[in-house]
């Protein structure tokens, strides 16, 4: 790897995500002409907050959790991003995904920067009361730096429309007037968008249609393989087997589920919302171990739960045509190789999962004007929205010879350090 300035904070024998996104815009730089003299404002945040989140709970004891909240760039506008509860939460993981929201930000070209946030906790040894005590803190902590005009936070693993009603409710009481738009994927009651909770997956599966299409891959009756059953893969597992597709495998952090005839997805979302995860239903004729998974023979995968699942280990199992990266961060840069190298068609998860940050650009709109679209508008704008972003990253992945990430990062950096050096360096 080039030799980055790397910042005191981070391990360098260890750089955890970071490490992955770093990777990727060495592979951008050659392509980036004269705005490479600017490629260094990528490679560090803009802003990094870190804070100690206190709560008492339930029993009286006082529990503290990390929290954290990157800027990775704003010279596209304020910044967005999604808030992550999981215990695996690091500094590291937090400025790889507020740094792929940038490009992603800018690959299907909404006006805004790259952001992200997290707490070091997992949420489900917590209460309600609990977890409404940990989001309003964590709210109050970051509220230095979020506002609807400066930073614009969302959900993301773990958090969901109520985290995000408590974090404005907070962010309200605090600045003493209600800004709808301080953040998104709110309830729909509370200025919500319509079609918000099943954009991501949405635009998994239009990319995904694209994708098909140019590798000549029916979706009626093709082969689907889901890792991650929540809101990304969830809903594109229902768009896909509305489709005619056929959902043979899913996999959670509870177990992996089977059947080569298609499991029942409605039935699944049942037994996931009893049981707490996919293990145990009824409606699967196997399970698999948990590594076995990769090596599922299907059209499509789609990993849509976390990042660095598909590495050099299990990259060479893989028996698909194409990968729809639902989740952020899924594939390892060895890994990319080594499926590039077997010709499967990978959508990057800057392209593939834009569809969410797509209808929080619609919804922070609609705040703002207080007037609100409906869903068949929305669904329409998302789709155009995703497919016109395809196929600009198509062509160049055709006319520069690369791979569909390279082609996503070439676009969307070019966007970024144009803005860059168009607005000059401050002072
Ligand atoms: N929600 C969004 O709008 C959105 C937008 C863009 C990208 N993403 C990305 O999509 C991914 C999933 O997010 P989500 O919102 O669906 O989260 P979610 O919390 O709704 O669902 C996460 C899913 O991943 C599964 N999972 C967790 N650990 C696992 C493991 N070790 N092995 C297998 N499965 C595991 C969980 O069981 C669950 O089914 C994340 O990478 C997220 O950053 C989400």
């Amino acid at each position: 790897m080039t030799n980055h300035a790397l910042p005191s904070y981070l391990n360098a024998d260890d750089l955890g995500p970071w490490g992955q996104y770093l990777k990727q815009i060495d592979r951008v730089t050659p392509h980036l002409g004269g705005l490479s003299r600017w490629v260094e404002t990528l490679k560090r945040p803009k802003r990094i907050l870190v804070v100690d989140v206190p709560i008492e709970r339930d029993d009286g004891t006082i529990a503290h959790y990390e929290g954290y909240r990157v800027q990775h760039n704003m010279s596209r506008g304020p910044g967005k991003g999604g808030v992550r509860f999981h215990q695996d939460v690091t500094l590291s993981e937090v400025m790889a995904l507020s740094a792929w929201m940038t490009v992603k930000n800018a690959a299907v070209n909404v006006p805004y920067g790259g952001a992200k946030g997290g707490i070091r906790v997992d949420p489900k040894t917590l209460s309600k009361g609990e977890l409404q005590r940990l989001t309003r803190r964590y709210t109050s902590e970051i509220s230095l730096i979020i506002g609807p005009t400066k930073d614009i936070p969302a959900p993301d693993v773990n958090t969901n429309e109520q985290v995000m009603a408590w974090m404005m409710d907070s962010y309200a009481m605090i600045e003493g007037n209600l800004s709808t738009g301080v953040v998104t994927g709110k309830p729909i009651s509370m200025g919500g968008s319509l079609g918000r909770r099943e954009a991501t997956g949405r635009g998994v599966f239009v990319t995904g249609r694209e994708a098909a299409a140019k590798r000549g891959v029916a979706i009626q009756g093709a082969r689907i393989a889901i890792q991650g059953f929540g809101n990304v893969g969830g809903i594109a597992a229902n768009m896909f087997a509305d489709a005619g597709a056929k959902i043979i495998a899913v996999q959670d952090h509870t177990g992996t589920v089977v059947h080569q005839g298609g499991l029942n997805v409605a039935e699944l979302h049942k037994h996931v919302a009893e049981t707490g995860g996919v293990a145990g239903f009824a409606g699967a004729e196997a399970t698999q171990d948990r590594d076995s998974f990769w090596g599922i023979e299907s059209d499509i995968l789609v990993p849509a739960a976390l990042e660095q699942q598909i590495t050099a280990k299990n990259a060479g199992q893989i028996r698909t045509k194409i990968i729809l990266e639902g989740a952020n961060g899924p594939t390892t840069p060895e890994a990319d190789d080594i499926l590039n190298e077997k010709d499967i068609l990978i959508v990057p998860d800057v392209l593939c999962n834009a569809g969410g940050v797509t209808v929080s650009y619609f919804e922070w709109v609609q705040d703002f004007s207080s007037f609100f679209w409906s869903e068949e508008e929305i669904n329409a704008r998302l789709t155009r929205i995703m497919q016109d972003a395809f196929n600009s990253v198509w062509e160049v992945s055709q006319e520069k010879k690369v791979s569909l990430r390279t082609a996503t990062f070439i676009l969307a950096c070019t966007r970024v350090l144009a803005a860059r050096e168009v607005r000059g360096l401050y002072p």
